[in-house]
């Protein structure tokens, strides 16, 4: 969840980290600070808060004539684990003999024990609540007798468990950073008389587009030279050097207010490109690189989906679509509920994880769980070279470039792209849909990314909504079949961002009992784009409008029923019913922003959230 960035060579560090930082900011943003080696010891600056507080205090050190540069330091962002957000508990964290800094992302499971040791046997103070702290400290112990840091480094690994990345600097022998990998992401940029580390790409784009990927238990050792790789057992690791084909403007706002918005917009062009990197010349699926014959499928006998957050209801409409198309049972479930239930795996499950970062923790314990039970693991996931890509027997890719806002948008789109275009690929593999439908349906969502974008040429409507109903203190979002996992996305993206209590429901479901909080003006998000459920979801909306509701009705174009129901209707582009999630999450995401953006919401930056939930 925290970003990492160091950096070895002939700038000053505390720069280029700092300009590091602010593009991993949407890792964690509670407090953030820089360590350097300079005059023979280690100098740290921490700020709470966003990144431009600590710019504030080391502008205000400079403008007094106190000077904070050095060609080698590590910088981190913090999203509070252990201990409060505080200028105390911000990393870097130092040892007590104040020769080693460190910064990391995760959790060290046996800090508590650790600590214990250190105070008991060293007399260690620690200033810190954090788990992070006893790296430093126990780091700072092995150094009294090292011959290296990177010797230390190795030493308090042996110590630690838990998962993390972290890297460290010392006055002890400086112009050098050691950092380690334990399941959580950790890159090294390659430069010219220069060198970075980092927690993710886009911290290093402005400055290195050549990266080392750094895999679990190994060790990197930076300095303005060499970068050198170790695995577990200090042997020299050799590895392939990773070109990064993103560039820097596909990191950057572009003149939008916010990256929720731009990203957005670009939806388009990610469902096109999502599609376009799957089509032969001939206009037919390939899954490159992805070997699920026809005996593959015809001996899978289940699929689980399993995935976190918005991820999660972009399996639902894979499930929907996989056992339409394919004729194999989906179920779907959330990381954190099937890693512990020891769900019924064996060697003919396939398991689709679907992630944006492929870092998210719950979700590669869930792929490894699977794994171990000897499923065949098939990921869904857009950053290239992430834990849940490499630990994959297959990756299916989603072109959707770097996502910076924390609220998933064109992520989630190109997740449900790549879930229609797998269960087409599949239908046709095993015989379970005719050419005529294949070829049919696939033209279709060849068409999605064009009316997605003559919807959002004019969405001011949306933005006039938004503008009368922000100020409610709870919205419920109903829909059947697949608006009812719209409906979940839909409510998912407006609580996280504008903080306002939403709840998904299928409509059908509403009788049972959540009827009974509609009031005369509580407001109701109803999806009615089914055109097979169209008049089922009248009934449901005449109940709820029988009891008072507000109701904004999402519908196709020309299904102009809904009006008489409906104090207002939002109208996305005709098409299949099959493929309406991927139009008719846009005005939802659309209306979350408006909303937030009227409430005067942290949008980019909800608090609370990360990114990338690399924790429990
Ligand atoms: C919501 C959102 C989060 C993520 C979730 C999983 O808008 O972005 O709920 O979907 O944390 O993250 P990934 O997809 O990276 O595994």
């Amino acid at each position: 969840m925290c970003g990492i960035v160091g950096y070895v060579g002939k700038r000053n560090a505390k720069d280029v980290i700092l300009d590091g930082l602010k593009r991993l900011e949407y890792r964690g943003y509670d407090s953030a600070g820089i360590a350097l080696v300079r005059n023979g010891s280690v100098e740290i600056r921490q700020k709470v808060g966003e990144i431009r507080n600590l710019e504030e205090l080391l502008d205000n050190e400079s403008r007094r004539g106190i000077s904070f540069e050095s060609y080698t330091g590590i910088g981190h962002t913090r999203w509070a684990t252990h201990g409060a957000p505080s200028d105390i508990n911000a990393h870097p964290h130092a040892d007590q003999s104040g020769t080693v800094a460190i910064v990391h992302n995760g959790i060290i499971e046996n800090f508590v024990e650790l600590k214990e040791r250190l105070t008991r046997q060293y007399h260690v103070h620690f200033r810190s609540e954090t788990d992070s702290e006893v790296i430093a400290q126990l780091i700072g112990i092995y150094m009294r007798d090292a011959e290296s840091l990177e010797d230390a480094v190795y030493a308090a690994t042996q110590d630690m468990t838990g998962a993390y990345a972290f890297a460290v600097i010392s006055s002890k022998d400086p112009n050098k950073i050691v950092a380690v990998r334990k399941d959580a992401p950790l890159i090294a940029g390659i430069g010219k008389g220069e060198n970075f580390i980092a927690s993710d790409i886009p911290a290093l784009l402005k400055y290195c587009k050549e990266i080392y990927l750094i895999e679990n238990g190994e060790m990197v050792v930076v300095t303005a030279d060499r970068i050198d790789i170790f695995d577990e057992n200090r042997n020299p690791v050799r590895r392939e050097v990773f070109h990064v084909t993103w560039d820097v403007d596909a990191a950057e706002k572009e003149g939008y207010p916010h990256f929720m918005l731009k990203e957005i917009y670009e939806q388009p062009k990610a469902i096109e490109e999502t599609i376009a990197r799957r089509l032969d010349e001939a206009g037919n699926i390939r899954l490159d690189g992805i070997s699920l014959t026809k005996e593959d499928l015809a001996n899978i006998s289940r699929i689980y989906i399993v995935a976190c957050g918005a991820a999660y209801p972009a399996g639902l409409v894979g499930k929907f679509i996989i056992e339409k198309l394919a004729k194999i049972p989906v179920e779907v479930d959330v990381a954190s509920e099937f890693r512990y239930r020891d769900p019924l795996v064996d060697e003919r499950t396939l398991f689709i994880a679907i992630s944006q970062s492929g870092e998210t923790l719950d979700t590669l314990a869930a792929l490894r769980a699977a794994k171990a039970k000897g499923a065949r693991v098939l990921s869904v996931v857009n950053v290239v070279g992430s834990s849940v890509a490499r630990e994959s027997d297959d990756v299916f890719y989603t072109w959707a470039g770097p996502e910076i806002a924390v609220a998933s948008t064109k992520a989630y789109t190109t997740q449900l792209t790549c879930m229609y275009l797998l269960a087409l690929h599949m239908g046709r593999t095993l015989g379970t849909i005719s050419e005529t439908d294949y070829h049919a349906l696939l033209a279709a969502l060849r068409e999605i990314p064009g009316k997605l974008a003559d919807y959002l040429r004019d969405v001011r409507e949306v933005e006039a909504l938004a503008k009368i109903l922000y100020t409610r203190d709870q919205v419920f979002f109903i829909g059947r079949g697949l608006d009812a996992a719209v409906a979940y996305e839909g409510s998912l993206k407006l609580k996280e961002i504008s903080y306002i209590n939403s709840f998904a429901i299928a409509a059908g479901e509403l009788k049972h009992g959540t009827i009974a909080l509609m009031e005369p003006g509580t407001l109701v998000l109803c999806l009615a784009t089914q055109d097979a459920l169209y008049e089922k979801m009248l009934s449901n909306i005449q109940e709820i409008k029988a009891r008072g509701a507000h109701v904004l009705t999402v519908a196709k174009a020309g299904n102009r029923a809904v009006e008489a129901q409906s104090n207002e209707v939002i109208y996305i582009p005709d098409c299949r019913d099959e493929l309406t999630p991927l139009l008719s999450v846009v005005p939802l995401q659309l209306f979350a922003y408006d909303v937030a953006k009227e409430r005067g919401c942290n949008i980019d930056k909800p608090k609370n959230l990360a990114k990338s939930v690399t924790v429990e």
